[in-house]
């Protein structure tokens, strides 16, 4: 962590906001799903489909777990800009062409569900041979777009969470545990 954590803008010191989950967590249960999708998909080429920003650091580290070969592709996709609720409306972009392959979506976070529900149904739309979601997180709340997530690192309450790829406002992306800000 840095040596000046007050954030000139925010005025949020981060060294003393709560720590939900550890580096230490996230580098044991990417392992673990490393491991399962590499047995799930052995013999197998995975496209993995990263959703910037915020799945940028999952992605980076769970490709590192895995044992099959694999490419890796990002598409863009907001909703919130600089708020903590969603807009509602998804934006994607993507040149992606993942016909026939074997894909997979890594997202940071299904929270009510409509980003990875409209990446999911732009990407089924190209034929891939599968199509599956792993998120890093999953937020335990009331009316969720119902998602089949084949792959979930961890449930978490209904709290809004920062670092590990996750912003608010485009910062604290850098922060290396998962951290409540409220
Ligand atoms: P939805 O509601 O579409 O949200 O499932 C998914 C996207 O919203 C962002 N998001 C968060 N970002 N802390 C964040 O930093 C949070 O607690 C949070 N909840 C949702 C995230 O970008 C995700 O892709
Ligand atoms: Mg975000």
């Amino acid at each position: 962590m840095n040596d000046v954590n007050l954030n000139p803008e925010t005025q949020t010191d981060v060294s003393k906001l709560e720590v939900l989950i550890s580096r230490q967590q996230l580098q044991e249960r990417i392992r673990e799903l490393g491991q399962t999708i590499s047995a799930d998909y052995k013999n197998k080429e995975l496209d993995l489909v990263g959703v910037l920003k915020g799945g940028f650091i999952f992605l980076a580290d769970l490709v590192r777990e895995l044992e099959i070969p694999c490419r890796i592709h990002f598409l863009q996709a907001s909703s919130y800009q600089d708020r903590k609720t969603s807009s509602g409306v998804v934006r994607l972009s993507h040149d992606l062409q993942l016909s026939g392959k074997h894909v997979m979506v890594v997202e940071d976070i299904y929270d009510t569900g409509l980003t990875l529900q409209r990446v999911f149904e732009d990407l089924q739309s190209q034929s891939p041979a599968s199509l599956e979601i792993c998120t890093l997180l999953s937020k335990k709340i009331e009316g969720k777009v119902p998602l089949d997530v084949k792959y979930t690192g961890f449930e978490i309450e209904n709290r809004f969470v920062i670092g590990y790829g996750l912003d608010y406002a485009e910062r604290y992306r850098e922060i290396p545990d998962i951290v409540c800000m409220d």
